[in-house]
């Protein structure tokens, strides 16, 4: 996946490259053609002008030396002249050259100024675009938006931009459609298509000055602890972007046939309810004989990286811990349920950058969520940013990762070492699969960022 975006982004990238590189060779052309003359004037002058007296005096006797010095004298006066001459030539030659010069940067530009329509449907890009010619309320979103007290010396700056994801321009007519909307009027239902630019690397998204709907007959959350285990009531969801309309058809489902994200999920009362409850010294560990690793109580705030519908982050407050589960809402209300437990849901997909400062977290989670599915330079760059926001002593517990047994030790084994992580609980199992997934080796493991 990254590697196709990564080719695709770089060989796009070549025609306004070779364009580049075509004027430039246009004005070697010229350079070359203009010392080309050059070099022609000057020979033309060597053979014609004062220089000449060499091949005449040259079978002379020189007995009439006086006359030949006298000669010689004006010669050198000639040659004083011509000199003055030859750099005024020179001088001239130059600004031509400038002049060419010029007129090829300008030339450059209007060629740059016309619609290319190759370049319009190009993946690249360009930052200076007008953002205008996708919409103009996407334009007013981005800004800048000047500061009223003028330049901040803290932001280093006089004006403010919106940031949105790189992905964004290059996804114009989806872009423009989510933009598209009375501005301070309903938003339009259009989860799913919002969803669908983040997943393909819109994110973030920028901002919008419409209302979202609420549901209607909303009810105040129950109250804690026995949120943590409360299914919510309907009337929390608008189900317009799901198939299923109620949550007894999003517990139902579980036992349909039919491959739905985090199928099980949603029933609180089976799977969810014993997950790392026992510890069986093999792939499942136990929250309580993880926390165990460290000194009581110093495991304390931490993420869960797609958490489904925040069952381990339940299970963390029950202990004190807080966790923060981020999840996407594919064909279900993932964050509603996560936000209705009284646990707090992050919207954000894998490949975005996590939104914590570096050296904060006690503990990373992620189960069955990373795994070969992902391109190996984003689990590269996923593992450095888990490493970068977790503490030092901070854990990683990578809980079921899954691959094919031949990229275990060829791949992902070095992968893990690479990026320094020490390994406090490290178990490797194949499970032949009836399902989708044949003969996957999973690796639960439980990593530490070293405290030096
Ligand atoms: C050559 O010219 C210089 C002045 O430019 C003069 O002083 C000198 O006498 C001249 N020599 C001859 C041989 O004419
Ligand atoms: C011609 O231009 C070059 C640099 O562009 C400069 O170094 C050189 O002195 C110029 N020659 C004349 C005769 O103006
Ligand atoms: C660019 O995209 C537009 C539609 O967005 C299409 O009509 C046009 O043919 C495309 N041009 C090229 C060169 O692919
Ligand atoms: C969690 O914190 C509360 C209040 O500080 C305390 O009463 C309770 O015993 C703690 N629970 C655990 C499992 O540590
Ligand atoms: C990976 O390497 C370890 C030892 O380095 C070995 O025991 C194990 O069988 C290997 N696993 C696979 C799937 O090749």
């Amino acid at each position: 996946m990254g590697n196709e975006t990564h080719d695709q982004q770089y060989s796009k990238k070549l025609p306004s490259y070779n364009q580049q590189s075509h004027s430039q060779t246009q004005k070697h052309k010229l350079n070359s053609f203009m010392l080309i003359i050059f070099t022609n004037l000057v020979t033309i002058y060597i053979f014609t002008g004062p220089f000449s007296f060499m091949y005449k005096y040259s079978s002379m006797s020189t007995s009439d030396s006086n006359s030949i010095l006298q000669e010689l004298n004006s010669t050198k006066a000639q040659l004083a002249a011509s000199h003055t001459i030859l750099s005024e030539l020179h001088q001239r030659l130059n600004s031509t050259n400038l002049l060419v010069q010029a007129l090829l940067i300008d030339l450059t530009r209007e060629q740059e100024k016309q619609p290319n329509h190759a370049e319009e449907n190009s993946s690249i890009v360009n930052l200076g675009n007008d953002y205008s010619t996708i919409s103009d309320e996407l334009s007013v979103a981005l800004g800048p938006h000047k500061l009223p007290f003028g330049y901040s010396p803290k932001i280093g700056s006089g004006e403010i931009h919106m940031p949105i994801g790189e992905a964004c321009l290059r996804l114009r007519e989806e872009l423009k459609q989510y933009m598209t909307y009375d501005i301070g009027g309903e938003c339009p239902g259009d989860d799913v298509l919002a969803q669908g630019l983040m997943l393909k690397g819109c994110e973030p998204l920028p901002r919008r000055r419409c209302r979202t709907k609420s549901p209607i007959n909303f009810v105040e959350p129950t109250p804690l602890p026995d949120s943590l285990w409360a299914i919510p009531p309907d009337t929390s969801i608008i189900w317009e972007s799901y198939s299923c309309k109620s949550y007894r058809c999003l517990v139902d489902r579980n036992n349909e046939p039919g491959s739905y994200d985090c199928k099980g999920c949603f029933d609180l009362e089976k799977e969810e309810k014993i997950k790392w409850i026992f510890d069986d010294s093999g792939l499942d560990f136990g929250i309580d004989q993880v926390l165990a690793t460290k000194a009581t109580g110093t495991i304390r705030i931490g993420l869960d990286i797609g958490g489904g519908t925040g069952t381990f982050a339940a299970r963390m407050k029950e202990r004190n811990v807080t966790i923060i589960t981020s999840t996407l809402n594919l064909d279900g209300p993932f964050n509603n349920v996560v936000a209705s437990r009284g646990l707090i849901p992050i919207y954000i997909t894998v490949s975005q950058r996590l939104p914590f400062f570096v050296n904060t977290l006690d503990i990373v989670h992620s189960m069955d969520v990373i795994g070969n599915w992902m391109p190996d330079t984003m689990l590269e760059f996923l593992l450095y940013d888990i490493y970068r926001v977790l503490r030092p002593g901070g854990l990683f517990w990578l809980d079921h990762f899954f691959c094919f047994g031949s990229q275990l030790n060829q791949t992902y084994v070095p992968m893990f070492d690479q990026v320094g992580f020490n390994k406090l609980r490290w178990h490797v199992e194949v499970k032949l699969d009836p399902g989708v997934r044949k003969n996957v080796w999973y690796i639960s493991a439980l990593m530490e960022k070293p405290l030096f």
